[in-house]
């Protein structure tokens, strides 16, 4: 506060206005509604991104493993494949606690759906896991972490802790920004995220003229990425040169009471868009049809855009005439009105009022926030980095080793990666990588090739594969650091007698798969390519 005060007085303004200032602050100040003063340097102009920001991992944010909450992982899978092998093998060689399989073995049903209707399953399945009386009778249980992912197409890289720390780091930080979009609604309406989801690129599958899209904020990362051509089409493809700014629900991580809230609205969703045919908001395309054609995806980004949109209707119901006189005097006030944002160039100068066609809001506050779910995203992938439309923002690189060389072939409408920010971050384990990792010259985080977002140095915990470009999961495979060290690591973990391989992994039937079933021996081949012995 007092910072931007005394910016402002460097200026030559006037008495009167010098006064105003006084009397308004004063009145500001002693308000009983002073919403919480935001120091980090970040906030102070929450609308300009063409910074390069500092990600949130640039910080010391360390939780002790052991201090933290029990983590569930849920990966829903009606069966084993490679794929599926290539994200266990993964969580195994970095220490991840047993997973649950859920939906295991479940038929195919509805024809005409995405995967015969599977996507669903991640809702039901997952619903079913967290509503288990038993499990829910446990003391403690809602406040543990649950986390589901894809299980086809997402490699783990980074072990669990920094999962668990970033978690906590970018809940931090969103919760910092959304105060300070939101002003004094945010204390008011009890706002606190709490779930986080990945992010990509596009609003997808949705229609970016309905409320999933159009009241979606900006993005937090640098404006200038992609030099000029940043958020717009120019690029490889459409998207690729957009920033992350949308819901993408290959990965959702929080407190098992507040995922419940989410997948229980989600399943409410599911059963009223199920039979859906030709929306309001439909372009008439049919494009909505059946949850679009039975994308959970959908369902998800749906409910982060009818959150957008309430807590912009919060943020302009409790603002008082006051604030839009400050506001004159007091440039990036917590509160303030946000500046345009657009949709793929489309201008949004109201974001519950586009000036384009849209679907139509009830723009009514209501008591109780029906509409709120705590829904975060990672906007910076540092759990997770979604490769659609952005296999070329990313690189194997051994950060302990001139970057410059590595990067390879930089093509015209890539970012231009500032290599001397390239660094290993922060939040690593310092020391050997990993307990179990021996050998004769043992490695180290710096001269392993960690998978880095380049464009704003980042190196993800998780790689999500769900660019259309499908043959990465073969062709980067031997890419990763665990490429031709994964087998003596495997072995030391069986030796170990992690539950994985020693009991098996438990599904959601109540078995315990073993090992050796789901990725019985003909697929070592692959998952240990290239290695001695095999
Ligand atoms: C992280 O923060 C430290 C000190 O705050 C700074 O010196 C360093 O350059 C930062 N690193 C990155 C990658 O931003
Ligand atoms: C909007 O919602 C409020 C509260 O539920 C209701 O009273 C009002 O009639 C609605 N307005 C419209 C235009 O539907």
């Amino acid at each position: 506060m007092f910072q931007l005060f005394s910016n402002r007085v460097r200026r030559p303004i006037s008495l009167v206005g010098i006064a105003f200032v006084f009397s308004t602050l004063a009145l500001y100040i002693i308000a009983p509604y002073t919403v919480q003063q935001q120091t980090s340097e970040i906030l102070k102009q929450p609308w300009t991104t063409s910074r390069i920001y500092k990600p949130p991992n640039n910080q010391t944010t360390t939780i002790s493993p052991a201090a933290d909450k029990k983590l569930h992982i849920l990966l829903p899978a009606t069966r084993s494949n490679i794929n599926f092998c290539k994200t266990l093998l993964t969580m195994i060689l970095l220490g991840y606690p047993n997973p649950t399989i859920i939906a295991w073995a479940d038929q195919d049903r509805a024809s005409g759906l995405l995967g015969g209707g599977s996507h669903f399953a991640k809702i039901t399945r997952t619903l079913d896991y967290i509503n288990d009386p038993k499990r829910r009778s446990q003391p403690g249980f809602d406040e543990e972490l649950v986390m589901m992912l894809d299980a086809y197409d997402i490699w783990f890289q980074l072990p669990v802790d920094v999962l668990l720390s970033r978690y906590h780091a970018i809940l931090e930080e969103e919760n910092a920004r959304v105060a300070h979009r939101m002003g004094r609604a945010f204390t008011q309406e009890g706002i606190n995220s709490r779930v986080v989801f990945g992010a990509g690129k596009r609003c997808a599958p949705n229609i970016l003229t309905s409320v999933a899209c159009y009241p979606v904020p900006e993005s937090p990362l640098p404006n200038d990425i992609y030099g000029g051509n940043t958020d717009t089409f120019v690029g490889t493809n459409q998207w690729s040169s957009y920033r992350t700014r949308y819901l993408n629900s290959g990965y959702i991580i929080g407190p098992v009471g507040e995922v419940r809230r989410v997948l229980e609205r989600a399943l409410e969703k599911l059963e009223e868009c199920q039979n859906r045919k030709g929306a309001s908001f439909d372009d008439g395309t049919g494009a909505s049809d059946a949850c679009y054609r039975g994308s959970d995806q959908s369902i998800f980004v749906e409910m982060f855009g009818e959150q957008e949109y309430y807590r912009e209707v919060m943020r302009r119901h409790h603002r008082t005439r006051v604030d839009d006189m400050l506001d004159k005097v007091i440039p990036g006030r917590a509160g303030s009105k946000p500046p345009p944002t657009d949709i793929q160039q489309v201008p949004v100068l109201d974001r519950l009022e586009p000036a384009f066609t849209h679907q139509q809001y009830n723009k009514t506050h209501l008591p109780g926030k029906p509409y709120e779910f705590g829904i975060a995203l990672d906007y910076w992938s540092l759990l997770g980095h979604q490769t659609s439309n952005a296999v070329t923002d990313a690189r194997y690189i051994r950060h302990g080793l001139p970057v410059k060389q590595q990067l390879g072939k930089v093509g015209k409408f890539d970012c231009v990666p500032k290599t001397d920010m390239l660094s290993l971050p922060n939040d690593l384990p310092g020391g050997q990588p990993l307990p179990w990792m021996r050998g004769s010259v043992p490695d180290m985080w710096d001269t392993m090739p960690l998978y880095t977002e380049i464009c704003i140095n980042t190196v993800p915990v998780m790689i999500h594969h769900n660019s259309v470009e499908k043959y990465q999961r073969e062709r980067q495979w031997s890419q990763t650091w665990w490429y031709r060290r994964a087998k003596p690591l495997f072995e030391e973990r069986r030796k170990e007698g992690i539950p994985q391989l020693a009991e098996g992994i438990p599904t959601d039937r109540g078995t315990m798969e073993q090992w050796e079933r789901i990725c019985p021996k003909f697929l070592e081949k692959e998952l240990f390519r290239n290695e001695k012995g095999n």
